[in-house]
């Protein structure tokens, strides 16, 4: 089963290079992946003219299911509104019976007009648990900003606001991968169970802590999963190959001490 994850597409931008994204597509194209998984930052301003462009460009994507999410730069103004004329819906949740594998993948839109941070959002959260219900061989959440801190991207800023409850939520899921963009660093965090894999970005030189544009192809096989890092037009290095299942003590997913907010006990009537 082979997912290839991209980001930060940044169509109309003054760093986006148009040959690097029609590289990639060739290259993922004749890679023949299962899914391919746009995880936001499609336009570079959420502008009406980069719009089409950018599903003209994404549309010679040659992938039965290819599923986008929003990301900050598409989202300014009424951007968000745009993305859904031109897209479709911001939010996907997918059920697929891909290479024997029974597939759960729940995209989730993370951006906030004109904010540049993220955030999923207490609304979604019993959306995404349905989600990943029942029975799944491999269960994957997408969305544009990152869980976790990435490496070489300076000081910290715009991660998911309420990452630390939708991590423990997505590690009740089951997660088995997280797929974002948004910081245009390659990187993979293994973290409680799951793989948070972040994609730089493939088609401009806004590139600071890696200096490549870059795309993931996403290879589950064997009782493994494989991140391959891709240059366009260059070389393909490896990212990590990871178990796909996680020692129970370290994964511990039924264990998972976080406690919901109780509503009706408060610490200053606590008088013992
Ligand atoms: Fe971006
Ligand atoms: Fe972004």
């Amino acid at each position: 089963m082979l997912i290839a994850q991209l980001s930060d597409v940044h169509v109309g931008g003054a760093r986006y290079r148009q040959e690097l994204l029609h590289t990639a597509i060739a290259e993922i194209n004749a890679a023949a992946p299962d899914i391919v998984v746009v995880a936001g930052d499609l336009t570079d301003d959420g502008y009406p003219d980069q719009y089409p462009l950018a599903f003209q460009e994404l549309g010679k994507i040659a992938c039965e299911h290819v599923v986008a999410v929003p990301g900050n730069h598409d989202a300014r103004n009424v951007g968000y509104l745009r993305f859904e004329d031109t897209f479709g819906p911001r939010d996907t949740r997918l059920r697929l019976e891909l290479q024997q594998l029974e597939v759960a993948l729940v995209a989730v839109d993370s951006s906030k007009p004109d904010l540049d941070e993220g955030e999923i959002g207490r609304e979604h959260y019993g959306w995404i648990q349905e989600g990943f219900q029942g029975e799944a061989d491999l269960r994957v959440f997408v969305c544009h900003h990152h869980l976790m801190p990435i490496p070489g991207t300076g000081r910290e800023r715009n991660q998911v606001l309420d990452a630390g409850d939708v991590l423990s939520l997505l590690r009740q899921c089951r997660v088995d991968l997280v797929l974002a963009g948004h910081r245009h660093v390659p990187y993979v965090w293994p973290v409680g169970g799951m793989l948070l894999v972040h994609s730089g970005t493939v088609s401009t030189q806004r590139t600071r802590g890696f200096s490549h544009p870059a795309y993931n192809l996403v290879r589950v096989e064997n009782g493994r999963i494989d991140v391959e890092l891709r240059i366009p037009g260059g070389e393909g290095s490896s990212l990590g190959d990871y178990p796909r299942d996680w020692p129970e003590e370290i994964s511990a997913r039924h264990a998972d001490p976080f406690v919901r907010a109780q509503r009706d006990i408060s610490l200053a009537d606590d008088q013992d």
